[in-house]
C-alpha cells in the first residue's frame, strides 16, 4: 500500500445499498467499518470525504415498484429516506448520501460509456434470451423458474438448482415459467452491448497483483477468474428497464452494475458542487488524492475487475484500495428471518444503542474478509464488561472525589509516572491498527490499558485514601491519573464510540484531540460526572429478536400471499449476498386467475401421521399424511426449517390433493403441502384453525 505524505487527502466509499429493501445488520458491518476508518483519518488530521448512495436501477426495483402500485422513483425516494435515517441512527458520518438515479450519474455514465465506445472497447452482438410474452420483457435469470434439468426438482431458479446444486443456462430449465406473469417464456433475440474486458487482462493482472490496492488473499481469489479467462461484459438491457438510456441506441439501457460504481463519483460530484471542491482533482488519471472502496466479498469481481477496467478505459484514476469484508452471522449461523436474527437496522435501534454494535463489530474486525459472528450473549457480556464496567466505571470511580474535594480541579502533577508512561505506550499499536483496519487490535490494546488503569485504582483505593488525614494531595493525584487514563482510552476509542466520546469531552471539559490522547490533563477543571452509558438488559435483546420475527410477519402480510409449495420450497438466493436477501423480500405477484382457475386446485386438510429424515436427501423430509379418505406419502423440502421431524407428527396441514403424483429419487410424492416463506430455514407450514377435519376441502 502506498501511503502519501501527511495530511493525506482521500475519498472513501461504502457499497451502495439497493433501494428496494431495508438496511440490516449485514449492511451495517460495512458502514460501521468504513465509518471507523474515516473518523480515524479525520482525527489524525487527514482530509477525508466520505460518500455513499442508494443503488436505484434494475429489474427487481422496477418490478417491486410495479407490485406496490407506485413508480420506481416513488419507491427509491421512500426507501432512500429510510436508509438515510438508519445510517444517521448508527452515526455513519457521510458527507453525502445520494442516489444513483441522479443527473450527475446519468452524465458521468454517458460520458464514460462514450469514452469506452470511442476507444473501441464496446461491441454489439445479437443474443437470445428468455422473454415474457405477456409482460413484453426480457427475463433476468432470477425471474425465471422451472424444473431442474438435472434432478427434476420443481420451481428452481433460472441459473441454479437449490436441491442438487446444478448450475445451468435458464434455457435448459424444463417447464420454465416467468415469475413476473406465470407465462411460459419464449426465446427472443436482441442486440446487446458488450464491454471488452479481455482487452484489459494484462492491465488488470498488474492492478490486482502489483498496485497494492488488493490484498493477497483477494488477489488469489481473483486469479481463479483470470485462469478461467475474462469474458466480455454485457452492459445493456432492453426496455422496459429502470435505468439510464444508452446514448445513440434505440431503447437500450445501461445494466445497473455499469452505473452503480459510477454512482460513487456522482455522489461525490454532487457534494463537490455544493461545497466548492475541485472534483477533477480527485478523478483525473494522475490524481494524488486517494480513493478507497469498502465492499463485501460478494461484489469483489465488480470492484476489482469491471470497475478498474472501466476507469482505465475512460482515462480516469484507479482506486488505491478495495477493502473487502466477510458476512455477518448471528449466534454462529446465517441470519435467519424465522429465528429473528435477520435484524433490520431500524429494529436494532428501537431496542439498543448504536454504539454497542459499533463497539462489538470493532472488537472483532480485522482486515481479512472473514465472516464476523454477532454472538448475542457475548455481545451483551462484552458491552457490559468493557464499556460500562471498565471504561465508564473508571471515570465514575475517580470523578466524585475531584468534584467534591477539589472543586473539579485536576492535580498539577500525576501520582504514578509508570501508569502515565503506559498511556503513550499503546499509541503506535492503536494508530497502526486503525490505519490497517485491524480494529480488533486497537480495541485489545485500549482495553489492556483500561485493565491496567482499573487495577491501579483498585490498588491505590482512593475511597480509602479519602478517609485518611493529610492525604489530599495523593487523593487528587491518584484520581487525576485515573481520569487521564479514561481520557486516553475514550479518545483512542473516539472513531468507534463518537457519542460517548462527545460526552467525555463535555465531562473532561476538553476537546480531547486524538493526536494528544496520551498527554495528561493537569491543573485543569472538569465538569460534574453524569451517567454516560447504560448496561445492556438481556430483555432488550430478547425484544429485538421478537420484533425481528414481527418484521418478517409484516413483510409476509404486505407481500403477495404466494403459497410456496413445500415439496420444493425455493431457498433464498445461493449467495448470501446482503442485497440478494433484501431483494428477495417480496416475490412478484403472479398473473391474475379466475375463480374457476382456483377451483381446479383441490386443497384438503390432512394430519401428519409420520415425519422422518430421508437418507441422502439434503432438503427433504418424508411425511405420511392422513387425508381422511386415504393415507398419502409426500416428500417436502422443509428439512432446514423443521429440524425435528417428530415434532410435526399430529399437526394438521393443507395439502394440494389433486396434484399429479410424481416419482422422486426417494419415492413417489403424492401431493404437496402448503407453506409460506422464502425458503431454507424460513418455511412456515400452513395449518387450519381448530375444528377442521382431515379430508375437508379448503375453499
Ligand atoms: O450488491 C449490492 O448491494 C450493490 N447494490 C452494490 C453496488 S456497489 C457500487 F458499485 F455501486
Ligand atoms: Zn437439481
Amino acid at each position: 500500500m502506498k501511503f502519501m505524505t501527511s495530511p493525506r487527502s482521500m475519498l472513501v466509499t461504502s457499497a451502495l445499498p439497493y433501494a428496494n429493501g431495508p438496511i440490516h445488520l449485514g449492511h451495517m458491518l460495512e458502514h460501521i467499518q468504513s465509518d471507523i476508518f474515516v473518523r480515524y483519518h479525520r482525527a489524525i488530521g487527514d482530509q477525508v470525504y466520505y460518500v455513499c448512495a442508494d443503488d436505484c436501477h434494475g429489474t427487481p426495483i422496477m418490478i417491486k415498484a410495479n407490485n406496490m402500485g407506485i413508480s420506481p422513483v416513488e419507491l427509491i425516494t421512500q426507501v432512500g429516506v429510510e436508509h438515510k435515517a438508519d445510517f444517521d441512527g448508527f452515526m455513519i458520518s457521510y458527507d453525502n448520501y445520494y442516489r444513483t438515479h441522479s443527473p450527475e450519474n446519468q452524465q458521468f455514465s454517458t460520458e464514460i460509456y462514450k469514452k469506452l465506445r470511442d476507444a473501441g472497447y464496446i461491441s454489439t452482438r445479437t443474443i437470445s434470451q428468455l422473454y415474457d410474452p405477456e409482460k413484453n420483457m426480457f427475463l433476468p435469470d432470477r425471474f425465471v423458474k422451472g424444473t431442474c434439468p438435472r434432478c427434476g426438482a420443481k420451481d428452481q431458479y433460472g441459473d441454479n438448482c437449490e436441491v442438487c446444486s446444478a448450475t445451468y443456462d435458464p434455457t435448459e430449465l424444463k417447464d420454465a415459467y416467468s415469475t413476473v406473469s406465470g407465462a411460459k417464456p419464449v426465446l427472443k433475440e436482441s442486440e446487446h452491448y458488450f464491454f471488452d474486458l479481455p482487452k484489459f487482462n494484462d492491465f488488470l493482472q498488474d492492478f490486482v497483483h502489483n498496485s497494492g490496492a488488493i490484498s493477497t488473499a483477494m488477489a488469489n481469489k481473483l486469479d481463479e477468474w483470470f485462469k478461467q479467462g475474462l469474458k466480455e461484459w454485457d452492459i445493456s438491457r432492453d426496455a422496459p428497464y429502470f435505468g439510464f438510456e444508452i446514448p445513440d441506441t434505440d431503447n437500450k439501457f445501461f445494466y445497473v452494475w455499469l452505473d452503480a460504481p459510477i454512482g460513487y463519483m456522482a455522489s461525490f460530484k454532487n457534494f463537490c458542487d455544493r461545497n466548492g471542491i475541485d472534483f477533477d482533482e480527485f478523478f483525473k488519471a494522475d490524481s494524488d488524492k486517494e480513493l478507497y472502496h469498502f465492499i463485501g466479498k460478494d461484489i469483489l469481481y465488480f470492484h476489482s475487475l469491471f470497475w478498474p477496467a472501466t476507469l482505465k478505459g475512460a482515462g480516469l484514476r484507479l482506486p488505491n484500495g478495495v477493502f473487502v469484508h466477510g458476512y455477518v452471522t448471528v449466534n454462529g449461523a446465517k441470519m435467519s428471518k424465522s429465528k429473528g436474527t435477520f435484524i433490520q437496522a431500524s429494529t436494532y435501534l428501537k431496542h439498543l444503542p448504536a454504539e454497542c454494535l459499533r463497539y462489538y463489530f470493532a472488537s472483532k474486525l480485522t482486515s481479512d474478509a472473514v465472516d464476523l459472528d454477532l454472538s448475542l450473549d457475548d455481545f451483551q457480556a462484552k458491552i457490559n464488561s468493557d464499556i460500562v464496567g471498565k471504561i465508564v466505571n473508571l471515570a465514575s470511580r475517580c470523578a466524585g472525589f475531584i468534584t467534591k474535594r477539589f472543586e473539579g480541579k485536576l492535580a498539577t502533577e500525576p501520582y504514578d509516572s509508570e501508569l502515565m508512561a503506559k498511556l503513550g505506550a499503546i499509541s503506535e499499536t492503536v494508530n497502526q491498527a486503525y490505519a490497517s483496519r485491524n480494529y480488533a487490535d486497537a480495541v485489545r490494546a485500549i482495553m489492556g490499558l483500561a485493565d491496567e488503569a482499573n487495577r491501579y485504582i483498585d490498588r491505590e483505593a482512593p475511597w480509602v485514601i479519602a478517609k485518611e488525614e493529610g492525604q489530599d494531595d495523593k487523593l487528587q493525584r491518584v484520581c487525576t491519573d485515573g481520569l487521564n487514563a479514561f481520557k486516553t482510552i475514550i479518545t483512542y476509542l473516539s472513531p468507534v464510540l463518537p457519542e460517548l466520546y462527545s460526552k467525555a469531552q463535555e465531562f473532561l471539559n476538553d476537546e480531547l484531540k486524538f493526536t494528544t490522547a496520551a498527554t495528561p490533563l493537569l491543573d485543569h477543571t472538569i465538569n460534574k460526572f453524569k451517567p454516560m452509558f447504560t448496561r445492556i438488559d438481556p430483555k432488550s435483546i430478547e425484544a429485538m429478536i421478537e420484533d425481528s420475527k414481527q418484521d418478517l410477519k409484516a413483510a409476509q402480510v404486505s407481500a403477495k400471499p404466494a403459497p410456496v409449495a413445500a415439496e420444493s420450497a425455493p431457498a433464498a438466493a445461493a449467495a448470501a449476498a446482503t442485497a440478494a436477501a433484501a431483494e428477495s423480500q417480496y416475490e412478484p405477484l403472479e398473473s391474475e386467475i379466475t375463480i374457476d382457475d382456483f377451483a381446479k386446485i383441490d386443497l384438503r386438510v390432512a394430519t401428519i401421521i409420520k415425519a422422518e429424515h430421508v437418507e441422502g436427501a439434503r432438503k427433504l423430509l418424508r411425511l405420511e399424511l392422513d387425508v381422511g379418505f386415504e393415507k398419502r406419502q409426500v416428500f417436502a423440502g422443509i428439512k432446514a426449517a423443521y429440524k425435528d421431524p417428530e415434532a410435526l407428527v399430529g399437526r394438521q396441514v393443507i395439502v394440494v390433493a389433486n396434484l399429479k403424483a410424481r416419482q422422486m429419487k426417494f419415492g413417489m410424492s403424492q401431493g404437496m403441502i402448503m407453506a409460506a416463506g422464502p425458503g431454507g430455514e424460513d418455511v412456515f407450514l400452513l395449518s387450519p384453525d381448530s375444528g377442521a377435519k382431515n379430508g375437508d376441502r379448503v375453499h
